[in-house]
Formats: C-alpha cells, structure tokens, sequence
C-alpha cells in the first residue's frame, strides 16, 4: 500500500480566513480523496501558525493575552476545512503542547550537531511576512507584498548555519528533478540556491510569545522555524501511541502559493538536513487567487469570504469553480460572475441536466430499469481516458487537467444524448437494442463520472450513483467501462444543482 501525506501551510490567525486559504485546502482535500480512491493510505494535514510578532500584535490591540486569543480565533479557522468539505486527518495548532516539545528537540538536534551559532543580528523585518529584508527587496524603502516599512532591529540571537547547506542542496536539487513542482518553481528555487545562502537567525531575543529556545529560554524560536516544523512534529502525536513519522516521513507532499517559496523549498529541506532528517518527497508551488488582478489578501482588503459563497453555491460549487478557474500552479483572476456562470453551464447544466435527462428516460423508456449491456459501448473511449490520464495528473498535482478530463466525457455523454436522439429510438420498436444500448451507456458514463468526480464533488458523487441505483463504491477501479448493474427501480433524479439567483456578494 502506497503512502500519501500532504499538507496545506499552516495559516497565521491574525485574521480570518478568506477564499486564497481555501483554495489550497480545497486543492489538498481533492489530491487525499482521490489518493483514497487508489487505496493509498492517506493523511492529509492543515492548521494554524499561532507564534510570531503579527499574532501578537493583533491580540495587544484586541486587549487580550495572546493565548485566549488564539483559542478564539483559531475555532474560525476550524470551520474552513468543513466549510468547504476537506477531510483533513489532523488539525495542528503550534500553540499545541505536543508541537512545542517537538520543536524544542527539532532545534536541540540542530544545535548538537553544530549548525547554530550566537550573533548579533542588525536588520529590516516585516512583520506581515515576519521575515528580515535586505534593502534590495523593498520598493520605495517598503516590503513589496504589505506595502509597509519594515522595522529597524538589532538585536543578539541565535543563528542557523544556512550556508552550509548550499551544496547538499544543489545537489539535492541536481538528483531529484521533480523535487518542487511545477518546473520553472524549481528554476526559480534553484537559482536562488545558486545565488548563495545567507546564515538567518532562528530567535528572537525578548520575545514573550513563542517557543523558548531550549538552552536559552530568554529568546523564542522563529516564527517560520516553529512553524515549518509542524510537518513532522504533527506525525509524532496526531494519533495517540502511534508515531506516524515511520508510515508517512518523508512520503510528504507539501502543497503551498509562492510568496512562501524560499521557506519551504530551501530554508526547510535545510533545516531538516541539519537535524538529520530525510527531506521531503516533493513541493508544489501553486500561484496567487487575484482579484482585479490584485492578490486576494487580508493587507489589501479585497478578500471574498468563502462562508458566503458556500452558502449561495453550496461547497460542492465552490471546490469546482476554485479549481477550475484558475489553472493550479498560475496566477489567476477569479471574478464571482465566472462562479455563477460555472455553476450555471458545467455544473446545473452540463452534468445537473444529464442525470436528471437520464434518469427520466430510464425511467419512461423502461419503467426503471438500467438495460442490460450487449454489443459494443460507444462511451468506452472516453471513460478509457478519464482511467488512464486523470490518475496520471493528479500524480503532478494537475488538479485543473484532471477535472478537464472528466469534464469531457461528461460533454461526450450530452452529445450521445443529442446524437443517438433516444427520443426517436423509443417510438420505433424495431430499435429498441439501440435504445437499450444507449441508455446503459449514458447510465455507465455517468456511474464513472461521479467516482472519478468524488474527489471535488464529494456531496453530488453519491447523488448520482443513488439516482442510478448504483452501489456507493468510489474505489478507482471502479473507473472502468460495463461496470454498471443493470438494476430496476430508477426514477426521474431531481435537480443536482438547483437555480440560484445571482449572489449580491460584495468582493471586500
Ligand atoms: N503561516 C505561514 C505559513 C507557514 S507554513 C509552515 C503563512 N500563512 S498565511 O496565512 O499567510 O497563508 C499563506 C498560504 O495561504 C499561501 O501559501 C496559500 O497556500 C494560501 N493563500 C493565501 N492567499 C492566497 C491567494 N490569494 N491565492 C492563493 N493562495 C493563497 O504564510
């Protein structure tokens, strides 16, 4: 049985979560269900990054300490993943004990075999991305993602032997083609390895709210180190008594946008080394959720909030459009007028309208019962395709080709229906082989369109495979032409994805 860990970054809980935080949930939640579908054993991992200066900050304006902070907010951040129907096997907090332990021995480890050393520190740190700056990245003397200045520090703290790291990374990098996704994230990665590292500080003196460093307990552990480490601290106490960490290290998928690229795909497999781990199986570096071509951000104001589309689209509506707005891995604007006009076309019309034509025909051409199959299917092809390729680009996370394979054989079945006109089969006697034959293929191209479809739309897969009378079996072996029992029984289906008027939702 293969393996499949992913995960989703941790998200900052200085605000709450808004529609970008939910595209790369909803992105792993579709990889783990069809992940499952295969038979792999799956663990798919999300939280929430609790420590750090902007955190802080934001409980110090509230007027609450830190923690009962956190502890409210961070229910806010649960509701995502059901929101939008995710899965997820553990949800870590790094405020959780289990976490701070494991970072203190992550770093302890890191200490012992030499990669820390003490400086002074002398430097611009934005506290949005909580990252020291070098004076070339700022535009007009201000960070380029927060638009603010960033504050002057000095201060003596403990630093990380990045620099050491340069080689074994670029070989790394050099072995392992495939180590981040897609390729030019790798370029991108690289070159910045290339570039030469920098040693960074992995404390802070004189903070009140984080990890304490374990042989100097006056200074906390870096937000971004505290934070990457949730990865494997969650594998040694998400299941009580059990360490993960031999089932799923280093079969780990981390899914993340770019702005946190440097972090994951060189600081990280750095820090791992360091500590005498295995680095990761692989990274995939998925672009920005733009609105009027600006990033969908808490600092910029133009956030959408994915409460209030679930509830207009249902999550099932949601999943699809997110994925299929944007090709995964692009930059992309979204607009809610491309959400409405999604749910109308693909998902009320294109696969809605066909259950319920299906079924109705089913239902009125042979009182029920799904034809047995003789000859030869004329929907085999597509169903072959949707077999061979959509298994193939999930394996590269291509979560938006996927659904464009399946999404062509749902048209292929619309334009059986309008081609074989089983209409005029059923008024001629002499023709009913031809309708039988029809109708099973139409009915067998939906029963595979709603497993292979389970992993985004898991509320409306079971729907059709009940409007069919089919068994709920979403195994991927099940993707295969012939596999539907011709049952009795099946009545006209109601609307899957019934009208809704066009949401006044407000984008800020
Ligand atoms: N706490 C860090 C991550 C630590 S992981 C060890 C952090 N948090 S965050 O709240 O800012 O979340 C960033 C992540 O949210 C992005 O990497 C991406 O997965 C998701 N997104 C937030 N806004 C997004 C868009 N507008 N578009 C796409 N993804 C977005 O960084």
């Amino acid at each position: 049985m293969n393996s499949f860990y992913i995960t989703t970054p941790i998200y900052y809980v200085n605000s709450t979560p808004h529609i970008g935080h939910a595209y790369t949930t909803i992105a792993a939640d579709i990889l783990t269900r069809h992940h499952r579908q295969r038979g792999d054993e799956t663990f798919f991992l999300t939280g929430t990054d609790e420590h750090g200066s902007k955190v802080y900050r934001v409980a110090e304006e509230q007027g609450l300490d830190p923690k009962t902070y956190v502890d409210q907010i961070a229910e806010s951040w649960k509701e995502l993943p059901r929101l939008v129907d995710a899965d997820y096997d553990f949800f870590i907090r790094t405020t959780d004990d289990g976490h701070k332990r494991f970072v203190q021995e992550f770093i302890q480890r890191i200490y012992d075999n030499g990669y820390i050393y003490q400086d002074v520190y002398s430097g611009l740190y934005c506290v949005g991305c909580e990252e020291f700056k070098a004076e070339a990245e700022l535009v007009d003397g201000k960070c380029p993602i927060h638009g603010t200045v960033p504050e002057r520090i000095e201060e003596t703290n403990y630093f990380f032997k990045l620099s050491a790291f340069q080689q074994p990374l670029l070989d790394l990098y050099d072995a392992r083609p495939d180590f981040v996704l897609p390729r030019f994230r790798y370029n991108e990665a690289r070159s910045f390895i290339e570039g030469g590292l920098q040693d960074f500080s992995l404390s802070r003196a004189g903070h009140p709210w984080g990890v304490p460093v374990p042989w100097d307990e006056s200074q906390v552990v870096y937000v971004w180190v505290d934070a990457l480490i949730n990865y494997v601290s969650a594998l040694t106490y998400a299941r009580e008594g059990e360490d993960l960490r031999e089932k799923f290290w280093p079969e780990v998928r981390h899914l993340l946008a770019k702005d946190i690229l440097r972090f994951h795909c060189v600081f990280w497999p750095a820090l791992l080394l360091a500590a005498g781990y295995e680095v990761p199986k692989q990274l995939f570096v998925h672009g920005w959720l733009l609105l009027d071509d600006t990033k969908i951000s808490k600092s910029v104001g133009n956030v959408i909030d994915p409460l209030d589309l679930v509830d207009v689209y249902g999550s099932d509506a949601v999943r699809f459009w997110a994925v299929r707005a944007v090709s995964f891995g692009q930059d992309g604007n979204v607009t809610l007028e491309s959400l409405h006009e999604r749910y109308e076309r693909e998902l009320a019309n294109d696969l809605g309208n066909l259950v319920s034509r299906t079924t109705a025909m089913i239902a009125r051409y042979r009182e029920g019962r799904i034809p047995p199959a003789t000859g030869d299917s004329k929907v085999a092809e597509a169903i072959d395709a949707v077999k061979r390729e959509v298994p193939t680009r999930l394996d590269v996370f291509d979560v938006t080709g996927a659904v464009d394979v399946i999404w062509d054989l749902v048209r292929s079945l619309n334009k059986h229906v309008e081609e074989t006109k089983p209409w005029e089969l059923a008024k001629d006697e002499a023709r009913s082989a031809e309708l039988d034959r029809v109708l099973y293929d139409l009915a067998d191209g939906l029963r595979v369109a709603a497993v292979a479809l389970s992993a985004y739309l898991p509320q409306t897969a079971p729907l059709i495979l009940q409007a069919l009378r089919q068994p709920d079996d979403l195994a991927w072996e099940n993707v295969e032409p012939g596999r539907t029992v011709p049952v009795e029984g099946v009545e006209p289906a109601a609307p899957l994805f019934p009208r809704v008027d066009r949401a006044p939702l407000a984008a800020a």
